[in-house]
């Protein structure tokens, strides 16, 4: 399989709780590595150019609300298979349905509150990524 790049965010909730250390750990141990990193505090700008495709959904308000309610930590993550293989590691969207050993079975609060984003596809990553990082912050 292909190396590739995803974009990552450990969401307020998580920064909140002083976990970016125990999900960086279940990251890395998954064999991802963290080739970029940054805490911010996003803009509504930012978080609303971000989720521009969920802007017709009833909890577009309440997404921006809490993704710019404290900071968050924007990452870029390389590996084998990396945009899957993080889709993996995170677990279901909706915490009660994420397996065992997930990020979002062992931390997520709820759908909205659930921790962590991952990109979904390379086409996304690409653009997620150049959101956030120029291409010499994130060293391979
Ligand atoms: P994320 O992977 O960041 O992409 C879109 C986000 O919208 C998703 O994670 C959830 O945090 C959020 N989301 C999805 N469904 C709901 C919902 N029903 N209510 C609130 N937030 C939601």
């Amino acid at each position: 399989m292909a190396i590739e790049r995803t974009f990552s965010i450990l969401k307020p909730d998580a920064t909140e709780r002083n976990l970016t250390g125990a999900i960086n750990a279940l990251i890395e141990k998954a064999g991802l590595r963290i080739v970029a990193q940054k805490r911010i505090r996003m803009t509504k700008e930012q978080a609303g150019t971000f989720y521009a495709v969920h802007k017709e959904r009833p909890f577009f308000g309440e997404l921006v609300d809490f993704m710019t309610s404290g900071p968050v930590v924007v990452q870029v993550l390389e590996g084998e298979g990396a945009i899957l293989k993080y889709r993996d590691v995170m677990g279901a969207t909706d915490p009660s349905k994420a397996a065992e050993g997930t990020i979002r079975k062992a931390h997520a609060k709820s759908i909205g509150e659930n921790s962590v984003h991952g990109s979904d596809a390379a086409e996304t990553a690409a653009i997620e990524i150049a959101q956030f990082f120029a291409g010499n912050e994130i060293v391979g």
